[in-house]
Order: C-alpha cells, then structure tokens, then sequence
C-alpha cells in the first residue's frame, strides 16, 4: 500500500527542492551563498505592531481557541481599506485567514464542483494551482506573456470556457513577471466576469511595491468588482509580517460565506496575538511603507541596472519584489542557467519554468537583500562568464 494520495502525485518534487539540496552542499563545502530565490522580506515588522503582539502573548486568555476574527481586527481591515482605497466594507465582507497560502490553497474545495473550470495565469504563483487542483477544479492556464504587458488577452479565451468558469485567479502587480496592471484591464475582466458569470479572485499582494508613479489600488474600488469577486490582501509584505500568518479575505460576501463555512471546519481562527498585531499595524503610521517601496526601488535599479551593465538586458520590474530576467540566448533552459548561475556565482534564482510553462526562458530574483550586495551580486556574475 502506498501512503500518498494519488491527488498528490500533482505535487511532484519541485525545482525548489533540488536546488535547496544543491544550497546545502554548497555551503557545507564553505561557498559564499546570495539567496535571492524565495520572497521572504528581510525588513523588520515595526516595533509598535511587535510590541502590540508580544504584550498580546503575555496574557493567558489569548492561547484560547479564538474561534472567530476579533471585531477589532475587522473593524480596522474595514478602515484600513476605506483610507488606503476607498473601498467601503462591510464585516461580513471580511474575514481573516492564515495567509493568502493558506486561503488560496483551501479556495478550490469551498467554491468548485466537479466540471468547473479555474482559470490560471502562467507563469503564476503555484498555489492557485494547489488550490484550485485540491479542489477538483479543471485548470485552464492563460498565458502571460511579454509582448502583451504580462496581461492576458481576454478575447482569447474562448467563450466556451468562459461558460465552464467558476472562478479566475489574477494578481497584480505580479508574482513571478513585475508587471503592474492598469485599472482598465480589471474593469474589462468585470464586464466578462457579469457576461458570462464567473468569480474573480484578486491577490492583491503587493499594493505598496510599485516602482511607478501610480499608487497601488485594489480591485474592489472599481464599479460592480465586490457583485463579482473579492480579493485576498497579506500583511506578509507590506507590514513584513510573512512569519505571524494573516491576511484577508475580502469583497462578496457569497464568496466570503463559502470560504468561512469549509475554514469553520478546518480551523479555530488565527491565534490572537498575531490579530492583535494585525489591528496596530493597519490602524498605525504608514510613513514606513513609502520608505521600504523607496528601499525596493533602489534594489531595483542596483540589480537591474547593474545587470544591464554587465551586457545582460534585463527589463526593470513594474512592482513586486522580484526582478523576472529574460536568460541569455544562448541558454534554452531556465532551470539549467540558474543551475550554472549558483555553480559558478553561489547567487541563488528561482528559474521561470517552476512558475508554468510560460516561464521558461527566464528566472526570477527577489530583491531580499540590500542595494550593495546586489550591486556586488551584478559583478559576480559579469565576471563568471556565463553571459
Ligand atoms: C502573489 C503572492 N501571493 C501570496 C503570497 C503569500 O502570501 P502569504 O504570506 O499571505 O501567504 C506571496 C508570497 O510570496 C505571493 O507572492
């Protein structure tokens, strides 16, 4: 008898294994690693919103089950986007979940039924597939490709799949491209969302790390986008609180209502310090975070602009915090570039093909690390041979 569930042969040993593998026998042999593969915030949370979850700590009523999202934490989610975006929200619209990971990956049990299609963008993040597979949905990618702003062509999918589609995952700016979306592309995908009735799920994951001159927005402010979808928002990034798990689920409240209904059964509710933090976090000074999207852009430029340099014509990422490269033409495999890359430079990428096989011919950089050690990063690699 085998222990694994065949639905989780889809879960196959990913790219990231193998290359964390390749990680530690690298540093076990003394090499100097740049670990600019996975996406984890290297600024501190603020010191009121840690304070606010250590004092929370402290006291033994908060290690009951919490069994439900505090009316607090709600009512500054609520604030929050009325101020931020000018969305106005109601609590039932609301609801906190253990990360968008976590709210994504249980997405597809609550809202598919056998036959429904969800549709994906490639190269995406993976777990709206996770999600979406876990939940018995039929995935159907759309490509996002460069020529097109990483946007996808909505007349191209075609209205047979339309009619089959539960719901779509879109997220801008994106996670693995950098690009940004503008307003119109959302309000289109709402008019096809009314027209052939389908849900949209936004992550809107990086509203604060954009690179242009246009603030970040969220979906839910353009017309009819709460009649048809809502949208999940993290303190991962913008609050770098990706350790203590929280985020929202937020917008219709049909969607809402199913996604609480499977988690009631699932879960007691995130531990209450962390919603404590949550609360001091949205409710506090935000002066920081025009700082850290500063601190982003500088990263930015030193690693796009230092590639560019060495003779690799890297295009600058829109937003995110991740920089998608386009490999030199001489190499026709992502995974075997970063391969060479980490042999030869001891920088660590993530290459495009674990993201759909849309990304293939690039790899992705996070921006984890300070402006200088991209700097010095650039220079490694213009002096490896590899480009
Ligand atoms: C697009 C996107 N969605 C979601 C997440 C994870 O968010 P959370 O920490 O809330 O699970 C990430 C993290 O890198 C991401 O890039």
């Amino acid at each position: 008898m085998t222990a694994k569930a065949k639905r989780l042969d889809f879960f196959e040993e990913g790219i990231f294994i193998k290359i964390n593998k390749k990680v530690v026998e690298m540093v076990a042999a003394g090499r100097k690693i740049y670990n600019l593969s996975v996406g984890t915030p290297d600024f501190p949370p603020q010191e009121h919103v840690m304070a606010a979850l250590a004092q929370s700590a402290l006291k033994p009523a908060s290690y009951k089950y919490a069994l439900r999202d505090f009316p607090d934490v709600l009512e500054a989610v609520a604030n929050y986007y009325k101020k931020r975006f000018g969305v106005t929200l109601n609590h039932a619209e609301i609801m906190a979940v253990h990360g968008t990971q976590e709210g994504m990956g249980h997405l597809g049990m609550a809202l598919c039924n056998p036959g429904d299609v969800v549709l994906l963008p490639d190269p995406g993040y993976p777990v709206f597939e996770a999600g979406a597979h876990l939940g018995g949905g039929e995935i159907v990618h759309y490509p996002l490709l460069r020529e097109n702003g990483f946007l996808p062509v909505l007349a191209d999918i075609p209205p047979a799949v339309y009619e089959r589609t539960k719901y779509i995952v879109v997220s801008y700016p994106t996670n693995p491209t950098g690009a940004v979306a503008p307003k119109s592309f959302y309000e289109e995908l709402i008019e096809y969302a009314k027209k052939y009735d389908f849900y949209i799920i936004n992550d809107n994951a990086y509203p604060d790390i954009i690179f242009t001159e246009d603030p970040g927005y969220s979906f839910l402010s353009l017309p009819d986008a709460k009649e048809v979808g809502a949208e999940f928002f993290s303190l991962s990034k913008t609050f770098d609180l990706c350790g203590a798990r929280i985020s929202f689920f937020i917008g219709n409240r049909e969607l809402v209502e199913a996604l609480s209904l499977l988690r009631s059964q699932l879960d007691f509710g995130v531990f209450y310090p962390v919603q404590r933090a949550a609360v001091a976090a949205l409710s506090g000074p935000l002066d920081f975070v025009e700082t850290q999207r500063m601190a982003y852009k500088k990263r930015r430029d030193a690693l796009c602009g230092g590639l560019c340099q060495i003779g690799w014509p890297v295009e600058n990422s829109m937003g995110t915090m991740f920089v998608f490269a386009k490999i030199p033409p001489q190499y026709d495999s992502s995974e075997v570039f970063a391969g060479l890359l980490l042999e030869k430079t001891g920088v660590v990428c993530t290459p495009g093909i674990a993201f759909g096989p849309c990304g293939e011919g690039y790899v992705r950089f996070a921006l984890t690390q300070p402006a200088e050690i991209l700097e010095e990063v650039t220079v490694l690699i213009g002096d490896s041979g590899l480009i």
